[in-house]
């Protein structure tokens, strides 16, 4: 079946060729962006599977909050941000093996510190009720723990091929600007900022911190006060050490993900708002010199019989109801009518992106009849994509 991508307008996506890339011994880390709900992880996991199975690699599954039936049938009941294989896969002919995990964001977090500071300093920071919050609360911290996760797995080279789920951002974007926002917060000049008005006692650095992070209301500042004070103060001399540690993870991952060995992928249904944000993604992309590999078009709709359009159905389903036949065929030309103008209006939003990216591959994969949540399901999804 031709890719739908833009057909109506003429404009013709090249097909994204994803067992090529999934075979390249070149690509080493696959990242899966796009909007929130679109299908990021079901694809990751996909990608992940079909990479094992098919194409025999050793590959590791970053997600993100799977949903939790998906996680279960994967093997992944425990949140310890270690790699697990997954079992009761079809590796047998190609020696694959797919291993998987859920990001925990404060473990993650804490890995950090401990790789960056003495055990008795980490202590100190872990034991910060700022910390724990922080750690836990900050906006981007997940995206930028997600990064952080890739650059240590990455580190290790003991796989052939990384998938790398996003999390749900608000925006796509906030993934890719998450480690410059939290380098330049934990930079010394807001940090300075924070801890300056502490030597002198303090009221402005409170307000300040309450307006940075909308961590405490106003009557629980009284209450708290004088405590978090003196949190804050210890939590900023004990990350003081490692400024330079974070500002540099942070530029390393930056290089990761420019580095050819890498292939975006990014993930958007079919709906207005979801291309749109996905054409904000691929300039980005191009903008920051990422290497953009292709569009996977997630629960798109499709008919065996495209060639009847809406309108001659219409006529004929008219035609019938007139004629006082109000039977099943009808009924069923209706249907067939609404499913082929879905389809129009999914091709005419894909359309959309194409025109502005006529060079970014496209692949499209059908809306399965329900969730797809166990391994039997992300196995048609991977052959969808292929
Ligand atoms: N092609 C498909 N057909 C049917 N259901 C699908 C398809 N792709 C994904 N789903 C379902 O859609 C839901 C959302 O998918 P998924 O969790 O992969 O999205 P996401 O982009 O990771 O979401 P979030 O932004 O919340 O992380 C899941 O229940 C999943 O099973
Ligand atoms: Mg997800």
């Amino acid at each position: 079946m031709p890719d739908p991508t833009g057909y109506a307008r003429g404009v013709t996506a090249p097909r994204l060729e994803i067992d090529a890339l999934l075979a390249d011994p070149a690509t080493k880390i696959v990242v899966c962006c796009g909007s929130g709900g679109v299908g990021k992880t079901t694809t990751a996991a996909a990608l992940g599977l079909r990479a094992a199975e098919v194409h025999g690699r050793r590959t590791v599954v970053l997600t993100i909050d799977p949903a939790r039936r998906l996680a279960q049938s994967m093997g992944l009941t425990e949140l310890d941000n270690t790699p697990r294989q997954v079992k009761g896969i079809d590796t047998e002919a190609t020696g694959g093996e797919l291993h998987a995990m859920m990001l925990d964001m404060k473990r993650t977090f804490d890995e950090v510190v401990q790789a960056h500071t003495t055990p008795e300093r980490a202590a100190e920071i872990f034991a910060n009720p700022f910390y724990q919050a922080m750690s836990s609360t900050f906006a981007g911290t997940q995206e930028y723990m997600a990064m952080e996760k890739l650059g240590q797995l990455r580190s290790r080279d003991e796989w052939d091929l990384i998938v790398v789920d996003t999390p749900p951002s608000r925006s796509a974007l906030d993934f890719l600007d998450a480690p410059a926002r939290l380098s330049r917060f934990l930079d010394g000049r807001m940090l300075r900022m924070l801890l300056a008005p502490a030597r002198s006692g303090g009221r402005s650095m409170f307000s300040l911190v309450t307006a940075s992070f909308g961590l405490f209301s106003r009557s629980v500042q009284k209450i708290l006060g004088a405590q978090l004070l003196t949190d804050l103060s210890g939590f900023v001399a004990a990350l003081d050490s490692m400024f330079g540690g974070f500002r540099q993870r942070a530029d390393e991952t930056y290089r990761i993900l420019q580095d050819p060995q890498t292939s975006f992928l990014i993930v958007a249904a079919p709906e207005r708002d979801a291309v749109r944000e996905a054409a904000y993604f691929a300039e980005r992309l191009v903008a920051e010199r990422m290497p953009l590999a292709g569009l996977v078009l997630n629960r798109v709709h499709r008919s065996e019989v495209e060639s009847l359009t809406a309108e001659r159905t219409e006529v004929a389903a008219a035609a019938l109801e007139a004629a006082g036949d109000h039977s099943v065929t009808a009924d069923a030309l209706r249907v067939h009518a609404g499913l082929i103008r879905l389809i129009e209006r999914e091709v005419r939003v894909a359309g959309t992106f194409a025109e502005s990216f006529p060079a970014v591959p496209t692949v499209s994969v059908t809306a399965q009849p329900a969730d797809v949540h166990d391994v039997d399901g992300l196995r048609m999804i991977g052959a969808a994509l292929s």
